[in-house]
């Protein structure tokens, strides 16, 4: 067994046990992938400032994201089709989030159901909410999410269509594989991959089939994503949902300044700035360089959180000291599920951990509410120096 130290190892472990399609579903970007670059090497221009002989002991990296307690303010994001990456792999990554005290965020294309990932777990989880056209099937998506005890809904609002990854329509990605002579030889190759998804009953879009109506083919994103997502997806409508659902709300997916003012006037508890993970608009700026100007503009009123390109403790650093509550892994923690299932997943919560704190320590603070702009050098124009 190869020694972890890293994100990057399970990535390659990752890589090596999880079928083609699916490893290349998650490390994609839409397009020339040009912001989903970006995302990560855009952390690299922040700089941290060392700070000596500043007592570094008794740290911690517990906090609060929306009035809830974390043990670090790292949530799992919402991930697409997670339990094809290693069967059950939704449940398995709700129960590593939760022994580690950290949120987990359900995604609507996820292939274990909200009901199961309730039943597998104790603590409430977030649900990430896609808005198709369908009332009825939002009005039910609710409700199940309230039989689930979920305590927030994540909105995404900036996947009404997809952005273009190449290599899923290469790969004829679908949710179970497609049978062809390719994904076959391929998948022979992924042993304990495949003995998994033998063993288990979930291998279909657990919250979609049997839910929505008139998707044509279920088993394939693209098309329905393409057939149900709701195109006229608005402000007024987002306050609708907020309306139907009656609980706390976070809306994902906000790049501009103007769109976090817009978050707040509908009445928002956190906004998540974040592209996708470069995987919808390409050429759309980073995450990190986007934050400080939503801050600036909003982050007295409302809890800004942050996700898209963070890899590692450093980077959730960055982020907090930019000045988000909350910032959501993705592909770090899938990365650790296509690994080695749940204690892949806790895995890359303790490698990002450590380094958080590791981190505190060498910039001279001890909690995460004394992290800001102080610990940072931050380069000039980092947002870009763009013409207004
Ligand atoms: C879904 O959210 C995706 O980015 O594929």
């Amino acid at each position: 067994m190869p020694v972890i130290t890293c994100i990057d190892d399970l990535k390659r472990l990752h890589k090596r046990r999880t079928p083609k399609m699916f490893y290349d579903y998650a490390e994609s970007g839409s397009y020339t992938e040009q912001t989903f670059r970006e995302n990560t090497s855009d952390f690299a221009k922040l700089r941290l400032r060392q700070r000596v002989a500043v007592d570094m002991s008794g740290r911690s990296t517990k906090s609060q994201m929306i009035g809830e307690d974390v043990a670090m303010p790292v949530a799992l994001a919402p991930v697409g089709l997670t339990g094809m990456q290693h069967a059950d792999g939704e449940i398995l990554a709700a129960k590593a989030a939760e022994k580690m005290g950290v949120p987990f965020t359900l995604s609507t294309m996820s292939i274990c159901s909200i009901e199961d990932v309730a039943e597998h777990t104790t603590k409430p989880f977030w649900f990430q909410v896609y808005t198709l056209r369908d009332d009825d099937f939002m009005r039910r998506l609710f409700e199940r999410a309230r039989a689930a005890n979920c305590s927030a809904i994540v909105i995404t609002v900036d996947l009404q269509i997809l952005g273009q990854r190449h290599k899923d329509l290469k790969n004829g990605l679908s949710a179970p594989p497609k049978l062809t002579p390719a994904s076959i030889a391929n998948m022979m190759t992924k042993v304990k991959w495949g003995l998994g998804m033998l063993q288990t009953k979930r291998r279909f879009f657990g919250n979609i089939v049997g839910h929505a109506k008139g998707v044509s083919d279920p088993t394939n994103l693209a098309a329905w994503t393409a057939e149900a997502f709701d195109m006229s997806l608005d402000w007024a409508r987002i306050a609708k949902f907020k309306e139907m659902w009656g609980g706390k709300i976070i809306l994902k997916g906000i790049l501009d300044a103007d769109d976090a003012r817009k978050a707040l006037a509908v009445g928002a508890d956190a906004i998540v700035v974040s592209n996708h993970g470069g995987r919808q608009l390409d050429g759309a700026i980073s995450s990190i360089s986007a934050l400080p100007s939503i801050i600036d503009a909003v982050g007295d009123k409302i809890e800004v959180h942050m996700d898209s390109g963070i890899r590692s403790g450093q980077d959730v650093l960055k982020a907090l000291a930019l000045g988000a509550k909350g910032t959501y892994i993705g592909r770090a923690y899938v990365n650790g599920l296509g690994a080695m299932g749940e204690a892949g997943v806790t895995k890359s919560l303790e490698v990002i951990q450590k380094e958080l704190l590791t981190t505190m320590g060498l910039v001279g603070e001890r909690s995460i509410d004394g992290l800001g702009r102080h610990n940072l050098l931050i380069p000039k124009g980092f947002e870009g120096d763009w013409e207004k």
